[in-house]
Order: structure tokens, then sequence, then C-alpha cells
């Protein structure tokens, strides 16, 4: 079974991603990490994050095994992700090392922004999880209050707006919610509110799927 889960910055997506993974013991992959781990790549080598050629050739030497590098997780690594995210050249790259994650026998589930649109259209379930910028603006801001950053609500959220523009406006696999994905849309719910709802979602389409076929 292929779960893909699609969706803008701290909808919470990739928290669900991850308990989903866990309930049905399937492997999660998290592809933000890939092209967050390509802009520190570039940057690292001293080189131009909007240089299509020297990003594409940091994907060709991505060492998945860094994926879980905490310098991941800042803002900064965030918005380089998606200017190098831009370039198809990089998705180009990635999309190989996706395509055969996808193809676990088992199945898996994997969070993004184009998955259930070019990764997997082929995908069992499909799920766009959204919720409202001024909510995913608030979560920003209290995860890094909590981490001792010092940055205003309305400064994250300006971050936020400009990233969405950035995911949904650009030419290559641009952010949007696949024909036949089910919204989720977590402006009103906790964490476990919005995983047992992407349950009930994952069920009903397993059931109309069951009942297709
Ligand atoms: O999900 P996360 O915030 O880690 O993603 C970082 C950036 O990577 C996104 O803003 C987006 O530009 C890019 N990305 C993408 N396609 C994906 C996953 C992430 O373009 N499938």
């Amino acid at each position: 079974m292929i779960i893909a889960i699609d969706g803008p910055a701290a909808s919470g997506k990739g928290t669900v991603a991850k308990r989903i993974a866990a309930h049905y013991g399937l492997p999660h992959l998290d592809t933000g990490a890939l092209y967050r781990a390509v802009a520190r790549d570039t940057v690292a080598r001293g080189d131009d994050l909007t240089d299509p050629a020297v990003a594409a050739a940091a994907a060709g030497h991505l060492d998945v095994d860094t994926l879980d590098d905490p310098a991941l997780r800042t803002a900064g690594v965030g918005e380089a992700a998606s200017i190098v995210a831009r370039h198809g050249e990089v998705r180009a790259v990635l999309l190989e090392y996706q395509r055969r994650f996808a193809k676990n026998p088992a199945g898996a589930v994997i969070d993004g922004r184009d998955i259930g649109t070019v990764i997997c259209p082929d995908a069992d379930v499909k799920l766009f999880v959204t919720a409202s910028s001024e909510e995913r603006a608030h979560r920003r801001y209290l995860e890094l209050r909590e981490s001792g950053i010092r940055i205003s609500e309305d400064e994250v959220l300006a971050d936020i707006r400009n990233r969405d523009a950035r995911d949904r406006t650009r030419e290559a696999s641009p952010l949007r919610q696949a024909e036949d994905a089910a919204l989720l849309d977590t402006t009103n719910l906790d964490i476990d509110a919005a995983f047992r709802a992407a349950i009930d979602l994952i069920e009903a389409a397993m059931g109309q799927a069951g009942q297709a076929g």
C-alpha cells in the first residue's frame, strides 16, 4: 500500500505521515529532507543555490544516510531547500530515489509536495494536508521559540507565505492537491485528532478501492 501525503510547510503532514507509517508498519520517506540535504550540501561547497547545474550535482552525490541530520531542520535550510527545489534538474535526480523507495514490496508512506501528482500518481491513497497560513505560522513560531530562537510571529508568517508562494508557483512540479486526493484541514485539529482523521480517510479510501475491485 502506497500512501502519498502532500501539503504546505507546517501543515502537520510530516508528523501525521510518521504516525501513519508506524500504525501500518510501513517505511516512511520525508522527501523534504532530500531537498534540504541538497541545499545543505550546495551551501557547504560554497556553491550558488540558484544554479541548477551545481544543485543537481549535489543531488547526484547525496548521501541518504545523512537525512536525519538535525542541521537540516533549521528555517534557513527550509528556505534554501525551496530554492533548489525549483530546479527541474534537481527534481529529476531525486525522482529516481523516491520511485525506488516507493517500490518497497509492502508499500510506503511518502510525504512532500508532489508525491500524489508526480512521484506516485498511482498511489493507493492520497492525502492533501493543509491548515490556514496563520495557524501554520503560529505552530512554527511556537516550535522556534521552544528551541530558543527569537523571532516574531509576523516574521514567521511572512516566511511561510513566501515559501508557499515559491512552492505553488514554480514551473517544475508545483505544490497542488491531486484531483483524487482527500483533503485534511488541520487548522482546528491537534496532532492526535489529525492522525485519527487521516486514518479515517485512509480506511475509507481503502474500503472504496476494495468495493471497486
Ligand atoms: O517539507 P519541508 O519543509 O521539509 O520541505 C522543504 C522544501 O523542499 C519545501 O519548501 C519545498 O520547496 C521542497 N520540497 C519539494 N518537493 C517535495 C518535498 C519538499 O519541492 N516533495
